[in-house]
């Protein structure tokens, strides 16, 4: 079984390639940028000939939030076309194709405390608020329109030991700073790279091991466990690391970026439990065991 990562030197490539080892069935093809463009269609085409892969696993993005507002066309290129390019080549050989996608395809602005305890569910209309969501989300719509094997995976804070992230920029900033100021009302759940590349791996081992029914293919949503404010996670990294600094809580309003973030983003996990049979970490207990590896 062949599986082609694109993005291969991104945060979740890097997580795909740590356990890459465990999964001896599957013979990994990862591509970096340079490799496999994916705005490039004939690129495409001739690396998807060459490898001829079961399944793509597309982990390339434009994930420059808040740039992206002054650069909507790059992001569009790579968001939308190239994830456009790929639902193409994947259907002209038959590979089932795995997409990751956002929470920030929500706007995220819930009114009643009740709603907020619900989650995101995969049938939730969204609703982006900046560019990239938006190019995300017509990401999505493009792979829907064109190629029925599909698996699109929504996410949501993604952090590892890998590539920059908020745990990473949380902990070189307390090597800087004495007291440090974090958004406490943008509520969502952090998820762990390497968690996110074990679904994936699952999700392809049981397609392989049975025929797919067609009713599983659409979108899922994936994050570890649980729930949090940016906030409370740089509390939580601070606590298991031991680190002594003044943290404040502070609204968005405090913290003024380009692109408007969802403010409430927490994601159902339901359906891929079900089927897929995942259980999934605890978002503290998954941070713990990133941590170790730092
Ligand atoms: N990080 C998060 O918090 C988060 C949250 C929700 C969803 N997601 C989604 O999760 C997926 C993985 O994110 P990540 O954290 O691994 O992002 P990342 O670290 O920024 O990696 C993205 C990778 O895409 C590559 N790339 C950019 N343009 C490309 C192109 N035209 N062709 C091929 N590769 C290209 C980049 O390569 P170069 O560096 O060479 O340009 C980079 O290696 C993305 O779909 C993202 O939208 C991420």
């Amino acid at each position: 079984m062949v599986v082609l990562v694109t993005g291969g030197n991104g945060q979740l490539g890097q997580a795909l390639q740590s356990v890459a080892g465990n999964y001896p069935s599957i013979d990994f093809v990862f591509c970096n940028s340079s490799q496999l463009d994916i705005t490039n269609l004939e690129q495409c085409k001739s690396v998807f000939n060459q490898f001829k892969p079961n399944f793509c696993i597309n982990t390339a993005a434009y994930t420059a939030v808040d740039k992206a507002e002054s650069e909507p066309e790059k992001a569009f290129d790579i968001n939308t076309n190239g994830a456009e390019n790929l639902a193409v080549v994947c259907k002209e050989s038959d590979t089932i194709l795995l997409h990751i996608s956002t929470d920030f395809v929500f706007s995220g602005d819930f009114s009643t405390p009740l709603e907020m305890t619900k989650g995101y569910t995969e049938t939730d209309k969204p609703n982006p608020t900046g560019v990239y969501g938006l190019t995300k989300l017509q990401g999505e719509q493009s792979i829907q329109n064109i190629w029925e094997k599909h698996f699109i995976i929504r996410t949501s804070w993604v952090y590892s030991e890998f590539a920059n992230n908020f745990m990473k920029t949380m902990l070189r900033l307390a090597s800087e700073r004495e007291s440090l100021s974090v958004v406490s009302d943008q509520i969502g759940t952090p998820t762990y790279a390497v968690d996110l590349a074990n679904a994936l791996l699952k999700i392809i081992t049981a397609c392989h091991a049975e025929p797919v029914e067609a009713s599983y293919f659409g979108i899922y949503n994936f994050s570890n466990e649980g729930q949090c404010s940016w906030y409370e996670f740089a509390k939580e990294i601070f606590a298991q690391k031991d680190i002594n600094i003044d943290l404040k809580p502070i609204p968005t309003s405090a913290y003024p970026t380009p692109a408007k973030r969802p403010g409430y983003s927490v994601l159902d996990k339901t359906k891929i439990k079900t089927i897929f049979g995942l259980t999934i970490n605890n978002w503290e207990d998954s941070l713990s065991i990133c941590l170790s590896k730092i």
